[in-house]
């Protein structure tokens, strides 16, 4: 075991570098012990450990090979005591171990765990598809990673707006930086026109690493969705009545992307359009008929129907009617006076005698009685 490894001696700093997997007893009873027990570096960072060999069961220090096994950095032994560091760790894969010889030459060792991460370089988020999405159709967002290690620790999150999509973990296992594109499938609604979809990359390296965890937030990505043209107003109308010199106004109104053009038909040439509404100013018998609105778009035309009748303006007849009616009561009262005031003449003097005489007995009356 021991003349497999090179020791490259550096006035009191020794290079162990070993070429082999060598046996390592990691269950024997009195195993080194490794401070701290699990290292989580950024790549080009620097790091360090320290590993106290044995506590009970060790030879004398001269007859014992006690050391740290990882092919960067430098080590320094002082009895028991082995502390490595490095000041910059470029090193994706290591498998690093303390180790002392027994008196059998074997060894008994603890390994470090070692995780060596790199933040994403950059996340960015698209669909598998360029120009507008149709609705109730299904697409793939794709959040691609770049340059990402380790994928294993990496969590993927999409969102729609504030609202959380769903995540996902990177499943393979190279402990290197790679590029990976994760995908999440949607459904499209008329309601995601204009939603902002993007996701964001997180490395969750556990309470040893980086609090809190390094994040990247990919570009918004906005979503055009084609739909409609959906009508806001009743697609089959009920019919309109609509007295005869009044203003006639109809409304077609839809919604849609893109948005939808209107045009009219009419049963006589008057009125005029003007997008959604329809209006004629005075209405006439001939303006009488079917009115259709047609709402079209590139994905769909629509008609709606507008049953129009015209009535009699009846204001007009109650006008008429009460002139009449009033030019007639004030010939029935003016005849009626007429006579009343000819076969009366005497009685009116009697009467306006009586007052006269009532009005000088009241006033004879005392009023504090
Ligand atoms: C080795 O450790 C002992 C006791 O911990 C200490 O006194 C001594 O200075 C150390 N030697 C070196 C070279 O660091
Ligand atoms: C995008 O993904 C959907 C769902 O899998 C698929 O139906 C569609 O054909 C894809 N579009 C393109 C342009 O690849
Ligand atoms: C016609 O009706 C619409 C909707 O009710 C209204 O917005 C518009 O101002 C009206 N036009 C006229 C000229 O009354």
């Amino acid at each position: 075991m021991f003349s497999s490894c090179i020791f490259l001696v550096t006035s009191f700093l020794i290079i162990l570098q070993c070429f082999h997997a060598s046996s390592c007893d990691t269950n024997c009873p009195d195993k080194p012990v490794l401070t701290p027990s699990r290292l989580v570096v950024k790549y080009g960072d620097p790091a360090s450990a320290t590993c106290v060999a044995c506590q009970k069961d060790c030879l004398p220090v001269e007859e014992s090979v006690i050391a740290i096994e990882i092919p960067v950095g430098y080590s320094s032994t002082n009895g028991t005591t082995v502390k490595w560091k490095v000041d910059h760790l470029r090193l994706w894969d290591s498998e690093p171990k303390c180790f002392y010889t027994d008196k059998n030459d074997k060894q008994c060792c603890s390994r470090l765990s070692v995780t060596v991460y790199q933040p994403p370089e950059s996340v960015s988020i698209s669909l598998n598809q360029s120009g507008p999405l149709t609705e109730h159709t299904e697409y793939i967002l794709q959040c691609s990673v770049q340059e990402v290690a380790p994928i294993q620790k990496l969590v993927v999150t999409f969102y729609k707006g504030n609202t959380q999509l769903g995540s996902m973990h990177g499943d393979s296992t190279p402990k290197k930086t790679v590029n990976k594109i994760f995908t999440w499938s949607f459904h499209t609604s008329k309601e995601d026109n204009g939603a902002q979809f993007w996701c964001d990359a997180k490395l969750e390296l556990g309470p040893e690493g980086p609090q809190p965890p390094p994040v990247l937030k990919s570009n918004y990505l906005t979503a055009t969705v084609h739909y409609g043209p959906l009508l806001k107003v009743s697609a089959d109308p009920d019919p309109i009545t609509i007295t005869r010199g009044n203003t006639l106004n109809l409304t077609c109104l839809a919604e849609g992307n893109p948005e939808p053009s209107y045009s009219w038909t009419l049963p006589s040439n008057k009125g005029y359009h003007s997008g959604t509404s329809l209006i004629v100013q005075s209405v006439d018998y001939q303006d009488e008929g079917e009115y259709v609105c047609t709402v079209s778009s590139k994905l769909k035309t629509i008609h709606v129907k507008f049953n129009v009748q015209v009535q009699k303006n009846i204001w007009l007849y109650i006008i008429i009617a009460t002139v009449v009616a009033v030019a007639l009561l004030l010939t029935i009262l003016a005849i009626f006076y007429f006579f009343y005031y000819k076969h009366n003449k005497m009685g009116k003097y009697q009467l306006k005698d009586v007052f006269r005489l009532g009005t000088v007995r009241h006033t004879a009356i005392p009023l504090s009685a």
